[in-house]
């Protein structure tokens, strides 16, 4: 099996019983903040683009580019589509020209033509992604790959199950837009990164060591910033609150926790992936590549100048009257969301900055009150701050995902009372019907859900599955005095109380070893 990097999670996976093209991603994306690094925009698409199969793991910008995938990939290609519980990315694919399409049922092993096999495990909550993210395993000829890209199953089972794999392709990095964008002081914001890099890295050793591949590709990340107004969050500048760490810290990262089996791909790098080892041949050294990082950016920045111009000239659209598109798009979803709405459970305030840089139009996303209206003064529980050009960008496009588009962006600035609330990002990213109804069903069947397993973690018994997303506490619980931490997203949880400290809400069901006999601590999880 070959595996070629093509840049970010993109890779192309040839066989001779065919090919798969996954994630090609070259233009920028969220309003020009993020592109491939290292550079992919010069490796020859025509010939790349020309495969028996295309797999997108999910409608994120940096995994869909529906410029590239119209452009260079063969419409004859079929594509491997995740069971996901909308039809966006058909809908996105069929009007970009792809018409076969081979709908993977859920963990199921499909065997395509010639004996090659493929598994789709589709993530479908509604803080995976935008609305589903995925992975895809693949065998031919006894050689098995999992491309589990920034994918976060709770566990690796279903894919270890299916007999030793060779070749295991993950996500190290960061993909998020905390701590940069919260106005935090400048200490605080270098520890809460530390902690979040940190993570990071935690959470890809334990999925390393649940498969136990031979072979470990860091794909997916970091992205690159080369507009001015971004560069800052680029890994170059000694920050060790930095969450985008690039392949090579993690090849460092990963030999001080014994890993030895680490292969970075560079775009254009070829493995030849077999039962019994890997040859790698790279189109530059892996190490003197990444030793002149910087000078490959400062190119790369002037390079694509002239695109990010380009894209920031079609933002502005001043006949948008904002208060009130916001007011016909949010209002109607507002009416429909209990659970969403009942979560948020407070005004969200918009500040958005004029085309002089000064003037500020302050708008307030009333959950409580079910409306969008001028902000009155109130105390607030999230404030954002972003141009306004952003906005009205996104209303003239119809953007139903604002998560998928300003907040990836990191072209806002943000604060908060409390603690994290994922209801606000969940929202943003719901602004359709579809969507909306989607997340409302997920929650409340998630809600309803009596989750009676308990475990022991050193002197607490707790229910089995975290409060978050399900994960294994049994693998993923740290228990450190009287705080739980789940390793899979970093929640913590005060257990004598129950308290998620990490996110309203999130209950979880806690009882000393020693007092078992009485009430749970954390009371049922509602
Ligand atoms: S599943 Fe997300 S923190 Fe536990």
């Amino acid at each position: 099996m070959r595996v070629t990097g093509t840049g970010h999670a993109s890779m192309r996976i040839d066989t001779a019983a065919g090919s798969i093209l996954c994630d090609p991603w070259v233009n920028p994306a969220y309003f020009a903040s993020w592109f491939p690094f290292p550079d992919n925009s010069l490796l020859d698409w025509d010939t790349l683009g020309q495969v028996d199969y295309l797999y997108v793991s999910h409608l994120h910008r940096d995994h869909f580019d529906a410029k590239h995938l119209r452009d260079f990939v063969s419409k004859d290609a079929t594509v491997l589509l995740p069971e996901f519980p909308t039809s966006e990315m058909e809908d996105e694919l069929r009007a970009l020209g792809f018409t076969k399409f081979l709908r993977a049922p859920n963990e199921q092993v499909v065997e395509l033509d010639g004996g090659l096999k493929i598994m789709i495990q589709a993530l479908t909550s509604p803080t995976d992604g935008p609305i589903g993210d995925s992975s895809l395993w693949v065998e031919y000829d006894g050689v098995r790959l999992l491309n589990q890209n920034d994918a976060r199953p709770t566990d690796l089972t279903v894919f270890a199950e299916l007999g030793h794999v060779h070749a295991h392709l993950l996500q190290f990095s960061g993909a998020i837009w905390y701590p940069m964008v919260y106005e935090l002081p400048q200490a605080a914001k270098t520890a809460f990164g530390k902690q979040k890099r940190e993570r990071q890295f935690d959470r890809t050793w334990r999925y390393i060591d649940d498969l136990k591949a031979d072979h470990v590709f860091p794909i997916a990340g970091p992205p690159c910033f080369l507009d001015d107004a971004l560069w800052q969050f680029n890994d170059i500048h000694g920050d060790e609150g930095n969450i985008f760490p690039d392949q090579s810290v993690f090849l460092s990262e990963y030999a001080k926790v014994g890993g030895t089996n680490g292969i970075v791909l560079l775009p254009g790098s070829v493995a030849e992936v077999t039962t019994s080892g890997a040859t790698t041949t790279h189109p530059q050294p892996v190490e003197e590549f990444f030793a002149d990082k910087t000078a490959h950016l400062e190119e790369m920045r002037e390079r694509k100048r002239g695109v990010i111009e380009a894209e920031k000239a079609s933002w502005r659209h001043p006949e948008i009257d904002v208060l009130a598109g916001m007011k016909s798009r949010i209002e109607p979803l507002l009416d429909e969301s209990i659970y969403l709405a009942k979560g948020v459970g407070g005004p969200v305030r918009f500040d958005l900055v004029g085309y002089d840089g000064q003037s500020v139009e302050s708008i307030v996303v009333d959950f409580p009150g079910k409306q969008v209206r001028p902000y009155a003064d109130e105390k607030v529980r999230y404030r954002f701050r972003t141009e306004r050009a952003l906005i009205e960008h996104l209303l003239h496009i119809g953007e139903v995902d604002w998560v998928n588009s300003l907040f990836l962006s990191c072209r806002f600035s943000a604060a908060r009372i409390g603690q994290y609330n994922e209801f606000v990002y969940a929202f943003f990213k719901c602004l359709s019907t579809e969507r909306l109804q989607y997340a409302e069903g997920w929650y409340d069947e998630h809600e309803r859900s009596v989750d009676a397993e308990d475990v022991t973690l050193g002197d607490w018994v707790v229910q089995r599955r975290c409060p978050h997303l399900k994960a294994d506490l049994t693998r993923f619980g740290i228990v450190d005095g009287d705080q739980l931490t789940c390793q899979l997203h970093g929640w913590k949880f005060d257990l004598p109380s129950g308290r998620c400290l990490t996110s309203v809400g999130h209950k979880i069901r806690a009882t000393r070893v020693d007092a078992e006999a009485s009430a749970p601590a954390g009371g049922p999880v509602n």
